[in-house]
């Protein structure tokens, strides 16, 4: 511990609410910043301090970790990510779903398979290896850090081509395990599944249990958008409970959620499965706090909608942000048809129930992620909105519980499930990832209507002590990190 009364850093925080991200009650205090780390907490410190920074009545925290993104191709363009910056995140996991920008596409590909074009068309797919991604975040330097996982149907589309409605051959599943530890040993944090999704639906458990297996023994993280969001939830949940049973992996189930009015109501029993689960096993969980979902265009995501609105369209441009009923309407045609003329293209799907999203937002140990596709013309509102709705609807007006959780949500508790050693909370010498907002004003500003908006009440965002983001405008780019896992001890031998 330093002397307080001879402290010097690059600036002090001078009596805000702190809310250290470990979820307990709020304190009156300065926090004090020196060579990008945080260098004392406290009542009232004195020292020299280039700058001092009256934040009376405004909140600090750590800053925000967003942990399930689609951000993996704007990482690597500078001043593309102002709809996290502007929400206070200062970090993004990245290649979720199953979906990363690496390794790279094989060169016969004539069309991009969805959902692989969340991230972009086959020419976006440029990098050969995992390793060859990470070495261009890191010559480009990320806007916000970067914790990149790599994605199970790009290294299933790598080794089946377009052949891909059926399960892996035993020499297939060990291409793709080869590829996963190229993966792994380059630094991914762990591996991603979309199984969910046409190119990944049809792998058996086997084809899983292997890479999981994999990423277990390289002590990483599974993700995972499970096979059944709709009523089959249960099932799903049960088999990726299984899996990581059965590997010791660490899961982390992806934007958790109950599509369609026959899954209503289900998340009751998914969440006992999981608070059970977590007694002896490393299980987690994000959520969105949304009741629609977005990905690609896809009859069976449709189905169960009571509103479909279309959000980009590459044979129909101008049919983003209108709704599917309207379009088929226009057309003289049924909506199944309308979505496929569509294609390739991507949706919002209004599907879930209020009560399912706050009794999954309010479990305890369920993490706020944005699940934002930065591609989209019309996206969803979650790109830009999503913590700061949790921060002002859920915790602030709606009570769903206090801010000091919903804090926790964003920060410590994701640290902890990334396994992030010095970030997520503010302790001394962790990295000054920092946001700065009022909690009396903080709220989400993107809706349906009008999505791209940036929220309110963000005051101030600094990333490794450096000033990324005040007064409503981005201030310096490229100061995040490649927050690569390191080296398994065994690559290292
Ligand atoms: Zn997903
Ligand atoms: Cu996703």
């Amino acid at each position: 511990m330093e002397d307080a009364s001879r402290l010097a850093g690059d600036f002090l925080v001078r009596n805000a609410i702190l809310l250290s991200g470990d979820g307990s009650p709020p304190l009156q205090g300065d926090l004090a910043v020196r060579d990008g780390r945080i260098l004392a907490i406290g009542a009232q410190l004195q020292g020299r301090f280039g700058q001092i920074i009256d934040a009376t009545g405004l909140a600090l925290a750590p800053g925000f970790i967003d942990v399930h993104t689609h951000d993996d191709a704007i990482a690597l363009e500078p001043g593309a990510m102002l709809s996290k910056l502007s929400q206070g995140v200062t970090t993004v996991v990245t290649g979720n779903c199953g979906v990363s920008l690496a390794p790279g596409l094989p060169a016969g590909l004539s069309e991009q398979v969805p959902p692989l074009d969340l991230l972009g068309g086959c020419e976006a797919f440029t990098y050969p290896r995992f390793g060859d991604y990470l070495g261009a975040l890191r010559a480009v330097g990320p806007d916000l850090n970067v914790v990149p996982l790599v994605g199970h149907t790009v290294l299933r589309v790598r080794a089946m081509g377009t052949d891909l409605d059926r399960p892996a051959t035993a020499a297939e599943i060990a291409t793709m395990r080869a590829e996963l530890q190229d993966a792994l040993a380059a630094g991914a944090v762990g591996l991603s599944t979309g199984l969910a999704y046409p190119p990944a639906r049809f792998a058996a458990s086997e084809e899983i249990m292997t890479l999981v297996a994999e990423v277990a023994r390289a002590g990483r993280l599974w993700t995972t958008h499970m096979r059944d969001e709709r009523s089959g939830v249960v099932s799903a949940v049960a088999e990726t409970l299984d899996i990581a049973r059965r590997t010791g992996a660490r899961v982390l189930i992806s934007h958790h959620k109950c599509c369609g009015d026959a899954a209503f109501g289900l998340s009751r029993t998914t969440l006992e499965m999981i608070a059970e689960a977590r007694r002896t096993m490393a299980v987690d969980l994000d959520v969105y706090p949304y009741t629609a979902s977005s990905t690609v265009l896809n009859p069976v995501f449709a189905r169960d909608s009571h509103k479909v609105t279309v959000s980009w369209s590459d044979s129909h441009p101008e049919a983003a942000g209108r709704d599917l009923h309207d379009i088929a309407a226009d057309w003289g045609m049924s909506e199944p048809e309308a979505l496929e003329r569509l294609k390739p293209g991507g949706a919002i799907y209004h599907q879930m129930d209020e009560a399912d999203l706050r009794r999954i937002l309010a479990f305890g140990p369920s993490l706020v992620g944005s699940d934002g596709l930065p591609r989209d013309r019309r996206p969803h509102p979650r790109l830009w909105g999503s913590f700061p709705r949790v921060l002002g609807h859920y915790a602030r007006d709606e009570g769903l519980f206090p801010l000091e959780t919903a804090i926790a949500k964003m920060t410590g508790q994701t640290a902890d499930a990334l396994h992030l050693q010095d970030r997520g909370r503010l302790a001394a010498g962790h990295v000054a990832d920092l946001v700065l907002f009022d909690p009396a004003t903080v709220a989400d500003a993107a809706n349906y209507a009008d999505p791209i908006r940036p929220s309110l009440g963000i005051d101030r965002v600094w990333i490794g002590g450096q000033l990324a983001y005040a007064g409503g405008a981005a201030r310096s780019n490229g100061l995040g990190q490649t927050l690569s896992a390191a080296p398994a001890p065994e690559a290292v031998a």
